[in-house]
């Protein structure tokens, strides 16, 4: 598929055109990954942030979000939690929190590694290459780090350098590969001032990196950031944070990477009501229920309302859920095919 091709699609309204692009995406789902859903548990460990993201509610300077981390007690209750449950993965998302070192995190992924089966997902922002070795070798299996778009200039402006240095994550993206990690990336769709233009680089830029793991979700506006309370002009070209758009970046995403392992993600559930169902069902094949103990979930708000899938529902209801639309809770790790491919 070309850029042309894609962009047509991207500005394609008839319901009947995309439901049935809808279809496609979702049996090139089928034949190369099957019928299966893997469930990951997702840990959101710590809403302290270093950064100034003007898109995100935990950035550092919204002084009105009270902040808390976990102790690594409660990873571990966590971590077992997700092995009753019969999960293959657990995930570790945070803040950019430095006041919680490197050999912390090491320690911590040996000792999930010492008491389960867990394939291990850190989505613990910018880190050193000596970090990312660490962990590693500690026992960490995958890394989820979104390059958010691929507009340079947009890019630096809604994320801006911590330190004075420059952020580059598809350098760290690459060097998280050398080192034997599964790779995962994305982007946020309708960010203000994102154009079609851009939406159809960020594709080309999914299928040239040709990532394990590809997450993709509606910006959601956060009272609390630059974006929202000093928001730019928007330009005619702009592509807007709709479930539409998100649906059909995610059906382009599958249809250019059709062997990487996509989450129908939370902020897509959070925009539509049956906004999970609505990804599995155009190319996604993830899910991803939310292990934070719940006093803490409501504090990881990087944009409000997030409609979490609580772990807390056994993997049977999940599964009675997923009978509806003809799909299965997967066993074991789920590694991305597009990995073990290339890994054999
Ligand atoms: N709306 C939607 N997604 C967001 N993220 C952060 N803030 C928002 C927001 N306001 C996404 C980013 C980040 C991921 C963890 O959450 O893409 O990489």
């Amino acid at each position: 598929m070309n850029s042309d091709e894609i962009i047509t699609w991207l500005r394609e309204d008839n319901p009947q055109k995309l439901a049935e692009f809808y279809a496609r995406a979702d049996l090139v789902r089928r034949e190369n990954i099957g019928d299966a859903v893997h469930l990951r548990g997702l840990v959101e460990f710590s809403n302290y942030c270093q950064r100034h993201c003007t898109y995100c509610g935990i950035r550092r300077d919204n002084h009105a979000l009270p902040r808390y981390r976990l102790t690594r007690a409660e990873v571990l209750e966590c971590a077992q939690l997700a092995t009753q449950l019969n999960y293959g993965t657990i995930v570790l998302q945070s803040g950019e929190d430095f006041s919680v070192s490197a050999e912390w995190w090491a320690e911590t992924i040996k000792a999930i590694k010492d008491a389960t089966p867990l394939a291990i997902t850190l989505s613990l922002g910018e880190r050193d290459e000596n970090e990312f070795a660490l962990w590693k070798k500690s026992g960490a299996h995958r890394y989820l780090l979104r390059f958010e778009t691929s507009n340079k200039t947009l890019y630096q402006k809604i994320h801006p350098p911590r330190g004075g240095k420059i952020s580059d994550r598809l350098l760290s993206l690459k060097i998280l590969r050398d080192l034997g990690y599964e790779i995962g990336s994305g982007v946020m769709v309708g960010v203000p001032e994102q154009t079609y233009a851009d939406a159809v680089n960020d594709l080309t830029l999914m299928r040239e990196m040709d990532f394990d793991m590809i997450g993709i979700g509606p910006y959601l506006s956060h009272p609390q950031t630059p974006l929202t309370q000093q928001p730019p002009k928007l330009s005619p070209e702009q592509i807007l944070p709709t479930g539409e758009n998100t649906c059909k970046m995610l059906a382009l995403a599958r249809i250019l990477c059709p062997r990487s392992n996509i989450p129908s993600t939370t902020a897509l559930a959070t925009l539509l009501p049956n906004g999970r169902e609505r990804g599995l069902q155009c190319g996604a094949n993830i899910l991803m229920p939310n292990l934070t103990p719940a006093h803490y979930r409501k504090l990881y708000e990087i944009y409000p309302e997030k409609e979490a899938l609580d772990a807390h529902k056994t993997a049977t209801t999940i599964n009675d859920w997923l009978k509806n639309i003809s799909r299965f809770v997967g066993v074991g790790a789920g590694n991305s095919p597009r990995f073990d491919n290339n890994n054999k």
